[in-house]
């Protein structure tokens, strides 16, 4: 093996997905050395196999509905089909590009991209091939993989991962999706949409359970409408497969046939085989534990992103990639605020929440009050023909903690609402903000109006 001829950078980074390609970019702007270490695409899980990819299927998705229900709109249109073929090429079209992108920005960041598998080998350096890259920090982002339930065993062809559902040359007839967190409901939406029939397993008692029960609630009610079977608080008890497709037993007995099952029952961290241990970084079930400044036990290994535990998604990856730069360069950023991160299921409809839940809230301060606000009273909401609320969490005379939206589209309501939750701005604060009319928005103006006690568009 042969030292890094260049010698020591400020920087290595192992894994080039959301987390590591973020901290390359800031440190690379903040006058860092970096190398960047990637096995396979630069982008990593969110830009081939996760957020982008499947929120373009949502949006041909979406365009199947509108069709759909065109006629509601006096609007008269027939869906011919689904070309699978060409939806994919229009969904690998979006991710390639944004990977061009992406590329540019890290060469011309002047950061060196190693193309190859990197394997931790001392507490400042990464083995690729016979290359040993040595820095004065390293930085773990190895990130996620789908993971399955013991003694399921994934074939890939008719029991199948999200990275399996991204790249099926045709819509199945009918599936089954075992599990209701974001990657199940998102593609029982999307199948449903392309014409599927489609069962959800879910072992807790709701849809998207993390979330606020009345959201929950919402979504159950929205999926049964679109003929989207769901087995709730429903434990799956195994698979059969045969030519023509799967057997799904649940507990109960209760069994549902289906061209396929996909598993969706959440992601575990990439760190086995990779050194992590031999280096000694203190691990838990396979993820690396960090501080609050995310360093590890080690002092010149930090870990960010989907390897650690806590929520797994690609803007926490951003965020903690930029903090941790900023740390490293000898700035002192401020730290995350982990209860402020904005989540959002794109399903038809979306679900998006931010701060704490009702339940979550009660815990951290006793007594709590919750203001909903039905879209049913919202004009743009009935333009659009969706249904939903605004839900949210206050402390009694204190100020907002969480905010629940439920409808089409309010995923892109959820920025404002983490401005609120973030300043803990008080009901009265947010009902002085004027909303523009007619739009989604409103719905948060309207919300604060009915909890500051003086509600205009509402009955409650
Ligand atoms: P998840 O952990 O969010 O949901 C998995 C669900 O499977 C849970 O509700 C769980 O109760 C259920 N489950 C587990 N064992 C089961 C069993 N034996 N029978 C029936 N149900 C069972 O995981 P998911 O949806 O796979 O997503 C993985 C990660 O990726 C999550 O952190 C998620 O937030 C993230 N992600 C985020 C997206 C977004 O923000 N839109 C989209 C896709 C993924």
């Amino acid at each position: 093996m042969v030292d890094s001829a260049a010698g020591p950078v400020d920087l290595v980074i192992l894994g080039g997905g959301s987390g590591g390609y973020a901290t390359a970019l800031r440190a690379a702007e903040l006058g860092l050395t970096v190398s960047l270490i990637e096995k396979d695409k630069l982008g990593g899980t969110c830009l081939h196999r996760g957020c982008i990819p499947t929120k373009a299927l949502l949006h041909a998705a979406e365009i199947a509905d509108n069709i759909h229900e065109s006629g509601n709109f006096g609007i008269l249109s027939t869906l011919e089909g689904i070309d699978i073929a060409k939806v994919n090429s229009y969904k690998d079209s979006v991710v390639s590009k944004l990977y061009r992108g992406l590329t540019g920005l890290v060469n011309t960041r002047g950061i060196e991209l190693v193309e190859g598998y990197g394997r931790l080998v001392s507490p400042t350096s990464v083995a690729v091939g016979d290359r040993i890259i040595t820095g004065r920090h390293v930085v773990l982002a190895t990130g996620s993989q789908s993971k399955s339930l013991p003694g399921l065993e994934v074939d890939h062809h008719q029991v199948i991962t999200s990275d399996d559902a991204l790249r099926l040359d045709r819509v199945p007839a009918s599936a089954v999706v075992l599990g209701a967190g974001a990657i199940g409901c998102e593609f029982a939406s999307v199948w449903r949409s392309f014409g599927a029939e489609v069962t959800i397993v879910e072992a807790l008692p709701h849809l998207v359970p993390l979330e606020e029960e009345s959201s929950s609630k919402l979504l159950e009610r929205a999926f049964r409408r679109r003929g989207i079977k769901q087995h709730l608080g429903a434990r799956f008890a195994g698979v059969k497969t045969t030519d023509e497709g799967v057997t799904v037993t649940l507990e109960d007995g209760t069994t549902i046939e289906a061209e396929l099952l996909l598993v969706a029952v959440g992601r575990g961290p990439v760190s086995e085989g990779l050194g992590y241990e031999e280096v000694g970084i203190a691990t838990d079930r396979g993820y690396v534990l960090v501080d609050h400044q995310l360093r590890t036990n080690v002092p010149t290994v930090s870990a960010i992103g989907d390897l650690r535990p806590g929520l797994q998604l690609a803007h926490v990856g951003f965020a903690e990639g930029i903090f941790l730069a900023e740390s490293l360069a000898g700035l002192n950023p401020p730290p995350i605020n982990y209860d402020n991160i904005p989540r959002v299921t794109y399903s038809h409809p979306e679900v998006a929440s931010v701060g704490l839940t009702s339940a979550a809230a009660a815990q951290r301060y006793g007594d709590v009050v919750t203001q909903t606000y039905d879209l049913a009273g919202n004009g743009k909401a009935q333009i659009l023909q969706t249904a939903g609320a605004v839900t949210l969490v206050a402390v009694p005379d204190g100020p907002v903690v969480g905010v629940h939206i439920v409808g089409d589209r309010v995923g892109e309501l959820i920025a404002e609402a983490q401005l609120i939750t973030s300043w803990e701005a008080l009901p009265a604060e947010v009902a002085q903000l004027i909303h523009p009319h007619p739009t989604l928005s409103e719905s948060i103006g309207e919300a604060h109006l009915a909890l500051a006690g003086k509600p205009l568009h509402s009955h409650n």
